[in-house]
């Protein structure tokens, strides 16, 4: 008799389910608000969205009813000119999301390790799992530090094909300290940092030029923050040379959008206007994580990214991130290992944070 069960690989049908944050439409029909009226904090997206520009372009996307070109020669070559680098070592996909999976689908064969540094993006872990790595776990130390001494043992211990490294970190908005890179760089590890937060970080802190010299050394990129183009789902990577005819055999062909390409090839012409942006939103960190300290139960972790991770004391910090939703306020609440009692707030605009600011008050 067919049974469906059998039909799934074993490894899928032991993982739990993913668990997605809501999209805005259910959120406003849950919270009977207008969509209007929601501020949304709780997944680091940019509040100014693309620039005029960019939204223009998409209005008179002449060619929608061709496919894209495979290649994304376009914006790699506009990704090469603005990053001062060989378009040859660029790949684009679908959001960094997709290039995590890729990189994974390229080198893991069934129980091979990688290493993870939780707290951290879920998506290493996740992506981990479908593509059957053992996923090793080396956490952080209490204040998200990474243990680069717990690092290098399990590196010894179960030698693992790569290390995923978000830099900033996400969700406390820390930078690697300096040396970890360079010394990471020295093992017998591919190197994966993830920078998809970097445009917030202080100058001069992405390794984005040092991959064409390094053969184990991978940076992740996207427009999705810095941008605003979260929801058209586009980024890149920078690759070791020799990876690179591998990732071109296994990339889904039409793997980024005229959409999503024209979009990114916009915004990089335009990439003054949203540095101007980008410091806009670090100043308003800065104002709110100083706002945040006058609450004696709030502690929020210094941050080189587009989010304030606070640990709530003393009081229900799922209570307070469903009073905040109430008053159409959503910020991401954690309860998991490393990071229980802790709600993310994304940094909007001033008047976000007035509003977020005025609710916490009130609760
Ligand atoms: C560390 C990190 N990497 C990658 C991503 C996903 O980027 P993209 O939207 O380009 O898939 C996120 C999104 O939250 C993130 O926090």
């Amino acid at each position: 008799m067919y049974d469906p069960a059998k039909l799934v690989r074993s490894h899928i049908l032991d993982m739990p389910a993913y668990e997605p944050i809501l999209p805005f439409e259910v959120l406003s029909q849950q919270l009977n608000l207008p969509i209007e009226r929601l501020i949304k904090l709780d997944a680091n997206e940019n509040p100014y969205g693309p620039l005029p520009e960019v939204r223009q372009a998409l209005a008179e996307l002449p060619f929608t009813h061709i496919y894209p070109d495979p290649e994304s020669r376009a914006l790699r070559q506009a990704l090469a000119e603005y990053h001062g680098m060989p378009p040859e070592n660029l790949l684009v996909g679908a959001g960094a999301d997709e290039l995590i999976d890729l990189l994974l689908r390229l080198v893991i064969e069934p129980g091979d390790a990688i290493l993870n540094c939780p707290p951290t993006f879920g998506m290493y872990a996740f992506d981990g799992d479908i593509n059957r790595a053992r996923v090793v776990a080396a956490p952080r130390r209490a204040d998200f530090s990474l243990d680069l001494e717990a690092v290098e043992r399990a590196i010894q211990q179960y030698q693992p094909k790569l290390i995923f490294l978000a830099n900033p970190n996400n969700p406390d908005g820390s930078l690697l300290a300096p040396g970890v890179i360079e010394r990471l760089l020295t093992l017998p590890i591919l190197a994966v940092l993830d920078e998809a937060y970097i445009e917030f970080a202080p100058p001069g802190s992405s390794r984005l030029s040092w991959v064409p010299q390094c053969p184990n050394l991978v940076v992740l990129r996207t427009f999705s923050k810095w941008a605003g183009l979260a929801g058209l789902r586009v980024g890149f990577g920078a690759f070791p040379t020799d990876l690179m005819p591998h990732l071109w055999k296994i990339k889904q062909p039409y793997n980024v959008s005229v959409a999503a390409s024209t979009a990114a090839i916009v915004s990089l012409q335009k990439a003054d206007q949203l540095e101007v942006l980008g410091r806009q939103l670090v100043e308003e960190r800065k104002k709110l994580f100083h706002r945040l300290q006058e609450f004696d139960w709030l502690q929020p972790y210094p941050s080189h990214s587009n989010f304030i991770l606070c640990r709530v004391v003393g009081r229900d910090a799922y209570a307070l991130k469903s009073r905040l939703a109430q008053a159409g306020i959503l910020v991401r609440y954690f309860n998991k290992p490393g990071l229980q009692d802790h709600i993310r707030i994304s940094i909007g605009k001033a008047e976000h944070s007035d509003a977020l600011l005025a609710a916490l008050k009130e609760v």
